[in-house]
Order: structure tokens, then sequence, then C-alpha cells
């Protein structure tokens, strides 16, 4: 809009210049008309009265003149006519403009010396009008009197200002045809290639057209920059087949999955830059800090992050999440993008943006107080509210628009996060059929009874089963879920093949288990200078170390490690003053009353136990509630002899493969409670339920005791299967199934 005025502006001020001059010319050209005709006319009626004013005169015949001014009052403009003697004494007036015999006329005298005629503007009450004086002589040349004829010029003044109305409407006319043909003009000649190129570059890119621009037979400017531009898409598309083909050769060759392999894998199957992530969580959070106000970049404490963010470094693509940074919307372009990460651009972040009401009922609401209850067998009652439900499908629907937005129209592939998004698969399908979209689902899930509490089953499953592939940790989980699906809904569920078939569309069920990239033990080698920084604060020399790291939620068992603690050292008191349990604890959901509630609980457990237990400088538990980044965990788990990792009930838990893999000593142990997904994996982890504290105890117990051969042969085992099983790994299982369903 600026540039259209910018252009149009000049031309409209020249144009009004114009016409505002050619106006004042017309209306003084019409001015001095009417003023002439009216001079003309008045002379000519004092001409004409004249002669009878002379015989008037002459006889001094009174009643003749009155006759005579009287004989004035009914013409049109004429406002009337006075008759003087020669010594400018009225003899008679007409009735209408009596009150003229009171004014002073100076001009009477000047008539009646010069003896020639006199035609003026004079004010007569509160108007304007015009007066012609004429001098009456007789044969000699001597004066009898004078003559005066009055105008009325009102209508002057009506005509000049009709004129000036007409010119104003003329000009407005004008101007506003002039911007609209401008704009039009503008638009066909500008805008409209410009737009046109702009689709065209977007639709080539995305591999949806092959034709030639039309723009780049043209031999002006346009046609010069519409040729440059396929130039560009063309070498880009190019640049890509080759690196993709490339990409294949390389992977045929590579044993371990890497970054590398991954990307080569991710090119050869799909292209650049081909992938779509749709999580809640956003892997780069912008937040102003407290301390300082200034803004700072965090990665928030998720699993979902933590696996997925390796991904898309490796391979690049877009992923689109909730922008729920406090700073967010300061770091995103004008279509809420960034480029992530901030130091080393990988990939594309899209963030979709959330009202307080959406937030409350889709994320704290149904997705926090419903689902995440519902899945994990923890005792914590799932909250169903209708209310919570309608923003849960407002939300989704809002993210399937931002996804739909992205997406190139040929072929997408869509990767969806966690139990946030049950309803998007269908949502995404309903637009774009053609879509292959995998869902998977990062928490456990429960048997059909458990699942039947909630009371929109049918469409959760219905949203769901719009997805090609859904993945879940472990194989239970698989089998949980075609039970649900079996008992809910008309489908045939394939036990041969692990598919649901529901209305001729199939969705096939894998196992995926999901990990870490195996490069962290290589940094937290290098974290020497923080690992003396910490023991020296939290004197934790010739100290046996236990680490736990969790965000605080019930499902995690942290007042159950609470009270495995204060169990232990109840139990084995020679560890009193040996033994410490660090523990970091980033808040999580605090505006749910049940997140809330327990962040006081295990305060108060880490009071109490740390009260009975202490001794002089000695407590069992250093508990460090806040948020910590990838890099400040990096020390902890390097510094640990032990990780406690005691979890209720858990899809998977990254946090023991993360300790497994930065263990490259050889020498720590992993406690890992039985109910997580690792704990399939990670056999030889001490398996405890967390539930037993006395069992809890005496692993504690078990760990700290272990023989140095012992602590190497369990790592070293442990170590092998996650370096193997690593999260390019996943990915590389879920792309390759999911890659090879769209040829099917
Ligand atoms: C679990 C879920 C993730 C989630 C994470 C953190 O790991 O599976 O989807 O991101 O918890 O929870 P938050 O609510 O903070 O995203």
């Amino acid at each position: 809009m600026r540039r259209i005025l910018l252009f149009i502006l000049p031309i409209l001020i020249i144009v009004a210049l114009v016409f505002t001059i050619f106006g004042i010319v017309q209306v003084n050209f019409e001015e001095n008309r009417l003023m002439d005709d009216l001079q003309r006319k008045a002379k000519t009626v004092a001409e004409s009265a004249e002669l009878s004013a002379r015989y008037i005169l002459i006889n001094n015949d009174l009643r003749q003149a009155n006759r005579l001014v009287e004989s004035f009052q009914k013409r049109e403009r004429l406002q009337g006519c006075v008759i003087y003697d020669n010594d400018g004494n009225v003899l008679s007036v007409t009735d209408r403009i009596s009150e003229w015999s009171k004014k002073d006329k100076p001009y009477l005298k000047e008539v009646l010396n010069t003896k020639n005629p006199r035609g003026a503007l004079e004010k007569f009450k509160e108007y304007s009008v015009y007066s012609y004086v004429l001098p009456v002589l007789d044969d000699e040349k001597n004066v009898l009197g004078v003559v005066e004829v009055i105008y009325d010029t009102s209508y002057v003044f009506t005509t000049l200002t009709e004129l000036w109305r007409h010119i104003s409407i003329a000009l407005i006319i004008l101007v506003v045809s002039i911007t609209l043909i401008m704009a039009l003009l503008q638009r066909r000649i500008f805008i409209l290639p410009v737009l046109q190129l702009t689709e065209w570059f977007h639709l080539f890119q995305k591999g949806e057209t092959d034709k030639q621009h039309p723009i780049t037979k043209e031999k002006g400017e346009f046609g010069k920059l519409a040729s440059e531009v396929e130039q560009i898409a063309l070498s880009l598309r190019i640049a890509r087949k080759t690196i993709s083909d490339k990409a294949q050769v390389r992977l045929q060759k590579e044993e371990l999955w890497t970054e590398a392999k991954l990307k080569d894998l991710v090119l050869a199957k799909m292209g650049e830059n081909a992938l779509y992530v749709v999580s809640n969580r956003e892997p780069y959070m912008h937040v102003i800090e407290d301390t300082s106000g200034e803004a700072r970049c965090i990665r928030p404490a998720s699993g979902v992050v933590t696996a997925i963010d390796p991904i898309l470094r490796a391979c690049g693509g877009t992923w689109i999440a909730h922008g729920s940074g406090n700073a967010d919307r300061k770091f995103v372009n004008s279509k809420n993008k960034l480029a992530v990460p901030p130091e080393d651009n990988r990939y594309i972040l899209k963030r979709v943006w959330m009202t307080k009401e959406e937030e409350q009922g889709y994320y704290y609401g149904f997705s926090n107080e419903g689902l995440w209850p519902l899945c994990h067998i923890t005792h914590t009652r799932p909250i169903f509210r209708e209310s919570d439900w309608q923003m849960y499908k407002k939300v989704n629907q809002k993210f399937a628009d931002a996804i739909l937005e992205e997406l190139p129209a040929k072929n997408p592939f869509v990767f969806i996060q966690d139990y946030h998004f049950t309803l998007l698969p269908k949502m995404i399908k309903e637009k774009q059929p053609n879509a292959t979209i995998a869902l998977f689902w990062h928490i456990p899930w429960p048997n059909p009874e458990i699942f039947a509490t909630c009371p929109y089953q049918k469409e959760i499953l219905d949203g769901m089963l719009d997805s090609d592939l859904i993945g879940f940790h472990v194989q239970f989980h698989c089998n949980n879920f075609l039970d649900t699906a079996n008992r809910f809904l008309e489908s045939r569920v394939d036990t041969e093949k692990f598919s649901i078939v529901r209305a001729g569309k199939e969705t096939f069920v894998r196992a995926f288990p999901i990990s870490v990239d195996g490069y962290m033990g290589e940094d937290v080698e290098r974290c020497s200078a923080e690992i003396e920084k910490l023991s020296k604060e939290f004197e934790l020399y010739n100290k046996i170390v236990a680490v736990g790291v969790e965000r605080i939620d019930y499902t995690k068992g942290l007042v159950e490690r609470m009270y495995a603690v204060d169990r232990f050292l109840e139990k084995y008191p020679q560890y009193k003053g040996k033994f410490v349990l660090i523990q970091l604890a980033a808040p999580s959901r605090t505006h749910i009353k049940r997140y809330h509630d327990l962040m006081g609980e295990i305060d108060e457990v880490v009071e109490k136990v740390n009260w009975k237990h202490s001794d002089g400088n000695w407590k069992p538990i250093i508990y460090l509630k806040k948020h910590f980044s990838p890099e400040e965990i990096k020390p902890y788990y390097a510094l640990a002899d032990v990780c406690i990792v005691s979890s209720l009930h858990d899809g998977m838990n990254l946090v023991a493969k993360e300790y497994v893999i930065s263990n490259k000593k050889l020498d720590g142990v992993l406690i890992l409670s039985r109910f997580t997904g690792a704990a399939r994996e990670l056999t030889d982890a001490i398996q405890i339920n967390p539930y037993s504290i006395e069992e809890f105890a005496d692993a504690i117990k078990f760990a700290m005791e272990m023989p140095v051969e012992e602590r190497k042969r369990r790592m070293e085992s442990m170590r092998k299967i996650v370096t193997e099983n690593n999260v390019y790994r996943w990915a590389g299982n879920v792309i390759t199934e999911l890659t090879a369903l769209k040829k099917g």
C-alpha cells in the first residue's frame, strides 16, 4: 500500500495543483464577465431613465419622479433607483431601498463635479450591491441632478460558488479515477508478475511443477529477473538430486548408524528438507531471564526434544511446535519461523501461537490432566472436561492448518509426536490425502479397560488411525493399542502384519525403542573443570555420588526415591556421611494442581530426610530445583557413581540411556525401574520396583558395593546396546518403514 501511495501521490499532487490554478483562472474570468454584464445592464437602465429624469428635474415633478422610481420595483435583480437634485439631495427613491437615502455617499459630489458616470460595488446593510450613477445634464451641459441605479450582486457570488463546486467535484472524480487506474495498472504491470513468479518458484521448489515460467520468454527487465530465478530453482533441484544419489551409494557402505548415515537415508528416500515434524514442545525456547531481563534461548526438558533434535539437525526439515517461551515472538520472521539451533542453523522451527485459554484447555487440561494420567499407571485419576476436549480439538485444527500451509503438494512425510495430537492425522489427511503420516506415542498405551474410561475414545482412535504408521517404544504398548482398536472400533486387526484395517485403510503398528545420540560420551570427557567446580561446591570428595535427572512429575517416582534414600541410610548407617544423592529437578506443568502439590510434597520429604540424617556439613540429598540445559547436566552424569531412574511408569526414559552413553569410563552403575521402556533393553541395570522401598534401598546398597569388574562388564554391555541402537537407528527404522509404506 505504501509503495502504491509513493507511486501515485506525486501524480495526484501535480493534477490537483494544475486543476486549482485552472479553477482560479476560470473563476476570475467568470467574475469579470458577470461584473461587465452587470455594469452594462446598469448603464442601459440608467440611460433609459435619463430622459424621464431630465423632464422630472426640469419640471420638478415629484409625482412623476415617484412613479419613475417605483417602476423599478418589480425588475429582476434590480434593487431600485434614486433621483437626486443637483445638490445631491434625494428627490425620490424606490420603496424597497428607502434606507439607501440615509447612506453616506461621498461619490455623489465627484459625479456632480466631474459630470462623469460612475459604477462601483457598494455596501448596503449586510450585502454588497452594484451602484451605477449617471449625471443628468440639460442642453447647455449643466447638471440637473443624478440618477442612481442599484443592482443586487448576490447572483454573481452564487454563480461563482456554484462554479467552484463543479470544479471541486470534477477534481475529486479525476483524483479517484487516476488513483484507481494507477492502482490497477501497477498491479497488472508490477505486482501480478512478481506474485506469479513467487508462486511458480514455490511450486517448482516443491517439485509440483516442471513448466517454464511464462515471463521468462519476455524481453524486458521482468523477463531477465524471471530467467535468473528459474536458473536458481533448476540448480537447486539438480543439486538436490545429486546429493540424494550420492547418499544412496554411501548408505550401502556404512554399518553403525550415525548422523551422516541417517542424513544419507533421508536424502536418498525423501530428498532434502523433506521432513515435517510436529510436536507440542518446541526444541528451542526464548525466555526472558528474571535476573537480567534479557532474552535467552533454552532447551526444554523433554524426551521428545532430546530424541528428535539430533534427527532434524542431521537431516534438515521443518519442526512445527507451540511457541511457548515468553520472548518467542521476538525471534521469528513474518511467517513465524526461525532457523535453529541459533548458533548453528540446521533446520527450521515454525512456532504456532496459542491463547491462554487454548493452552489451558488443550495442554494443561485435556493433554496433561486427561491423557497423561490415563496412559500412565500411577494412580492419578484422569480428569476429562468437555471444555478441555473442545479446546483440544480446536488446537489440533490450528496445528493442522499450520502444517498444511507448509506441505508440498506431492506426497509429503509428516512425523507427529505424542499424545497432544491424536486428531491431527485425520485433519491432515482430510485436506491432503497423499501425505504419509507417522505418529509416535512417547508414553505408554494403557490396556482397553483403562482406555474405556476416556469419554472421547472413539474420536481419538478415529483421528489416530488416519496415520499410516503408529509407533510405540515397546511391543507391549503396541499390543495394548491393537486390543483397544479391536475392542472399540469396527476394524480388523491383522496380528500377522501388525496392522489395523478400517474402512479400507490400513495402519501399521510397530515398536521402535527410542534412544539418544551416541556423541554425548565424547563431550562428557571434556567437562573436568566443571566436575572439579561441582565437587568443591558440594564437597563431594571421597563421597559416593548418586544422580537423578528429572522433570518434577508424579510418574518419575521422586518421592519414592527420597524414601528409599531414607530407608537405605536407616538400614545401612555406615553410609552416613559417605553417600550423596544429587537430584536435578526441573519444575514442570506447575499450573496443574497435582504438579503444584507434588513440588510441595517433595520439598517436604527432602527436608525431612535431610534433617533426620544430616551430620555437621553433610546431608544426604542435594535437591537442585531449576531448569538445567543439556550442557549443564553433562558434568553431573560424569561425576555420578550411580544414576537412579525410579519412574512408576515411563514410555522409555532417556535419562537412563543418556547416563549409560555418558559413562565412557565404565565405572558407573544404573539403578532402573522395571516399569520403564528402557528396562527391556538395559537388562544389565539394577532393576527395581520403585514402590518397594525396601528393595529400592537394598538396590542402592548393591550399587554402592558392586565390584569394579562387574560395573565394567554391565556398563560395557549396556553401552553397546545404546551405541548400536542409537536415535539415528531409531529414526532410520521409522523412515525406512514409512517410505516402504509410501511405495506400497
Ligand atoms: C514427556 C512427553 C513429551 C513432553 C515431555 C515434557 O516426555 O512425552 O511430549 O514434551 O514429557 O513435558 P512438557 O509438558 O514440558 O512438554
